[in-house]
């Protein structure tokens, strides 16, 4: 990975063009307990992360770890039911391999979703939050390492990082189901173990509003390769310290499972809305 990353997301994209006549410019990835929508999609077909050439494939129970294409209410989709994390051992250029694939596949959106920990008050277990901006607490940064042109510049501006079009847009499409979505800022630090009382404390005291072991890399990569991104927070439990019984990734699971119909709901009217004005 790195210095060959691009031929290999070439000859990825090349194969899951291989698989299906379906040509998506809106992706999606669906965190921990969150997989649902990618069996919820007409003309769908499901490929293996294991068999896409260069695929990380994920260790984590909980996560899919395949990729879904399909249509919704007629507009293509690719799915990706399940990511690999750092704290798995994989390079942050692995972690966002997926992404780089996608992108030449000629997807243009995306729209990551994850399970976090709720930080700010008021937050609660359930809740869809909107991400508003990041706080990268990694330590890692997928572009790290000599810069291939053909992905993007060598520096990115990170200001506009989280479409704020496409968050006016999903605000519209919830409302019209009758619920409002918080906004937030959403730390990501590597895991794998849950974060001490005492950081969640100082995270606070930093800004951050949710706390998740994904997405911010991505994010990354998707704004150097030119992809617009809408980031979607599920609220599977309180951060550590804000709630009674001890976390764990059984309760994150288990809270996806319950809203994730909601989601799922939110996605299918989402997802036609955002690929409009893609490439045909
Ligand atoms: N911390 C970190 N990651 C998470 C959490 C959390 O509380 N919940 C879901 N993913």
């Amino acid at each position: 990975m790195g210095i060959g990353a691009f031929s290999e997301s070439v000859e990825a994209a090349a194969y899951v063009r291989g698989r299906t006549k379906l040509r998506p410019r809106v992706a999606v990835v669906l965190g921990s307990g969150l997989g649902g929508f990618g069996y919820a999609l007409d003309e769908l077909k499901h490929l293996r992360f294991s068999e896409v050439p260069h695929f990380p494939v994920s260790t984590v129970y909980g996560h899919g770890g395949q990729l879904a294409i399909g249509r919704v209410n007629g507009t293509p989709v690719a799915v990706m039911q399940g990511r690999v994390h750092a704290y798995e051992g994989f390079k942050a250029a692995q972690v966002v391999f997926p992404l780089r694939m996608l992108r030449q596949l000629g997807v243009e959106k995306v729209i990551l979703t994850n399970a976090a920990g709720g930080i700010r008050e008021g937050l609660q277990q359930g809740d869809f939050v909107l991400i508003r901006d990041h706080i990268n607490m990694t330590g890692m940064n997928p572009l790290v390492g000599q810069n291939d042109e053909r992905f993007g510049p060598r520096f990115i501006d990170m200001s506009e990082a989280y479409s704020p079009r496409l968050r006016a847009l999903a605000q519209e499409v919830a409302k019209s189901q009758g619920f409002a979505m918080k906004e937030g800022i959403y730390m990501s630090v590597l895991g794998p173990s849950f974060e001490t009382p005492a950081e969640i404390r100082a995270f606070r005291m930093l800004g951050a509003d949710l706390v998740g072991m994904s997405t911010v890399m991505e994010t990354i990569a998707a704004r150097h390769i030119g992809m617009e991104v809408l980031g979607i927070s599920c609220v599977t439990n309180l951060a550590a310290g804000l709630q009674a019984e001890p976390l764990s990734h059984e309760e994150v699971l288990e809270t996806g499972a319950r809203v994730e119909e909601r989601l799922q709901g939110l996605l299918k009217a989402l997802v036609p809305r955002v690929a409009e004005g893609c490439s045909e």
